[in-house]
């Protein structure tokens, strides 16, 4: 994902844009650029690090300006290079500009200036929406504002952009459609970036651009107005986020923080919500539409990646507890069909960034079918929740790292108690189970910290299997979906093939990959399936499988079965994916680590290093690692 970062004010530019860049690195880049005002308008950009390139690049070049706009790039039409990084110069040079998104019908708009006379010096989209910006301001004789107005009523695709100009020299244009983009409000002066990161140690209070929004920015003055020309009033929002929440505080790399950090985030995501001891269970985004949850007929779970993961979970419990039948899509597949919403059908759409396009369009497709539809979001004031009618944020704070941990422990914290208030509302659970329902969920935190206590463990077992060339995750009921997420993981950030799979499907075909090489994760906690997973577990060690099991505290039956076991507290087996998920995260960690990924990063390492992959080596598990966990297991 690019990022974007622009100040215009008192300070130096140059610093804000740098830290602003550095700030952005967790989305993934793979080149980098600015552009300030001083003697002229003055692009610097380079394929590479903030820090190894554009910094050295730079060092020499007069980088004094008050105005400044700041670019990551990711690559999307044309390779990464230094001519393909953003910002991008129009035609003339007078302008420059940075972009988020896609212009999907760029290739129409180049060939028409092509066909002027315009000369393109990169392959992107970007570029052409700024020559198309500029042409249309030259030849309409229109203010630059009212040119950006009027290509972006011509423009197709998603876009966050920021735009300087040699003739407006203390202003910022922005504008967006689909692509988040926040402005930062200080004291004679304003910051613009993707997201809050940038600007929170500058300033708490920020305005999000609405889509078809065109903001103009001076150091004093913000104005905004559709692009149907009509003025809107900026509203303000008070962003809660401490500068610390998007630091590592000590930690080697977010994602191990973000781990470590679940025992509060999970428990931020109950804290005000649920009361054990006086029986309650509130959720207050949720209560003008509780009604319409409860009378659902059906309920259509939409997300992407390990968000889908968590709706997997809650279909589970839905059914159990609410009794209302669910169906889990890809939001991206979902987008792209003529789905069925029926009257009384209820969507709930989940994501951690609540800026996923796919998950945000197939929110649009399910609104224009009539469906009401509930959000379940981390990032607050992001698009999601002001697409959907109703939900419930999650309070994990800022996810940095790419690969989502805390955030799923979060949403599967946040659609059980939907589960349960619906449940209980509709009179589908005892009271007994409800109360005891309560009194485990607000077991979790200090559960999930006793498991992470025992990272050691979890780091010996990820040395031993740091070389394998492949993984089958397996595990029935409630920690089925767990096995998709442990399996989603350690592809994601290790690039070791991973499955994940029903163990009771693993006879109807990956059954035949089983041998001595194949390490197999089973997560099989004491609950209404452990006699079955037993008895796959006993199929993987008849092929000489190695078999690695999470398992409840005190199991002594898989102890003498698998060859490793971690375990995990006892707890309502509804409730297991919160603890079952968590040696995964680290099982998926460290072996990352141990193969030298950039576990924060990981798309984008493999983008540019992948003369540098591991090699993947053969299985060998060392005796002394392995008698070392034994006694770690004993414990
Ligand atoms: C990316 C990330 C995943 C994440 C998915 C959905 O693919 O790598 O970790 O689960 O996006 O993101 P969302 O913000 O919608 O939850």
């Amino acid at each position: 994902m690019c990022g974007i970062v622009a100040y215009t004010g008192y300070r130096e530019a140059y610093p804000v844009l740098l830290k602003g860049l550095k700030r952005l690195e967790y989305r993934g880049y793979d080149s980098a650029g600015i552009a300030l005002l001083n003697n002229g308008l003055n692009v610097y950009k380079k394929k590479g690090k903030v820090t190894g390139e554009l910094e050295v690049f730079v060092k020499d070049k007069n980088l004094s300006s008050t105005i400044g706009i700041g670019h990551t790039r990711w690559a999307t039409h044309g390779e990464p290079n230094d001519v393909n990084a953003h910002p991008h110069y129009s035609f003339n040079e007078n302008l420059a500009i940075i972009h988020n998104g896609i212009i999907e019908n760029y290739s129409a708009l180049k060939q028409d200036l092509i066909n002027k006379g315009h000369v393109f010096r990169s392959e992107t989209d970007s570029e052409v929406l700024i020559h198309f910006i500029e042409d249309i301001k030259e030849n309409s004789n229109c203010s630059l504002e009212e040119a950006v107005r009027l290509a972006l009523h011509q423009v197709v695709g998603a876009y966050a952009i920021v735009i300087m100009s040699k003739d407006h020299p203390d202003t910022l244009f922005a504008a967006r459609k689909g692509s988040p983009l926040v402005i930062g409000v200080g004291k004679n002066e304003y910051f613009v970036a993707s997201d809050a990161t940038p600007i929170i140690e500058y300033t708490n209070d920020v305005v999000y651009l609405d889509d078809y929004e065109i903001a103009v920015i001076t150091k004093n003055k913000l104005s905004i107005k559709t692009i149907e020309d009509v003025v809107t009033t900026p509203y303000i929002h008070t962003l809660e986020l401490e500068l610390e929440a998007i630091e590592k505080n000590g930690f080697e790399h977010f994602m191990l923080k973000e781990i470590f950090e679940q025992p509060k985030s999970v428990h931020d995501s109950m804290r005000g919500r649920i009361n054990a001891d006086g029986g309650r269970l509130v959720l207050g985004g949720l209560r003008e539409y509780l009604n319409t949850l409860t009378n659902a007929k059906r309920v259509v779970i939409l997300g992407c990646g390990t968000s889908w993961h968590a709706g997997l979970v809650a279909e589970y419990v839905f059914e159990e507890f609410a009794r209302i039948p669910v169906e889990v899509e890809y939001a991206s597949e979902f987008r792209y069909r003529n789905p069925i919403i029926n009257e009384g059908d209820v969507v709930i759409a989940i994501s951690q960034s609540g800026e996923t396009a796919d998950t945000l369009a197939a929110i649009e497709l399910a609104k224009s079918k009539g469906a009401i539809i509930f959000g379940v979001c981390n990032a607050v004031g992001s698009s999601i929740p002001r697409a959907t009618h109703a939900g419930a944020y999650t309070h994990a704070g800022p996810e940095i790292g790419v690969a989502s941990t805390k955030a799923f422990t979060a949403q599967v914290t946040v659609l059980t108690m939907m589960a349960i208030c619906v449940a209980k509302a509709k009179g589908t659970i005892t009271e007994t189970l409800y109360h005891e329902l309560l009194v485990e969920l607000e077991t979790v935190p200090a559960k999930i910290q006793k498991i992470l206590d025992k990272h050691n463990q979890i780091h010996y077992i990820s040395e031993v299997f740091k070389d394998a060339h492949n993984f089958l995750f397996l595990g029935r009921g409630y920690n089925f979906p767990v096995a998709l997420e442990g399996a989603l993981k350690l592809k994601e950030i290790s690039y070791i093939h991973a499955e994940g799979y029903p163990a009771a499907e693993m006879k109807h075909g990956p059954i035949a990959l089983i041998d001595e090489e194949m390490p197999v994760v089973f997560i099989a906690t004491k609950d209404s399936s452990y006699e079955k997973i037993v008895s796959n577990i006993q199929e993987v060690r008849a092929r000489k499988g190695r078999v690695i099991a999470v398992v409840t505290e005190k199991d002594e039956l898989i102890q003498r079965m698998a060859e490793f076991v971690i375990e995990v507290p006892h707890i309502h087996e509804a409730l297991t994916p919160l603890l079952s998920v968590i040696p995964l995260q680290l099982l998926s960690y460290y072996i990352a680590v141990l193969r030298g990924c950039n576990v924060d990063q990981p798309a984008t390492w493999r983008n540019l290093s992948l003369s540098s992959s591991p090699r993947w080596g053969t299985l060998i598990g060392s005796e002394r690692i392995k008698n070392k966990l034994k006694s770690l297991n004993r414990r």
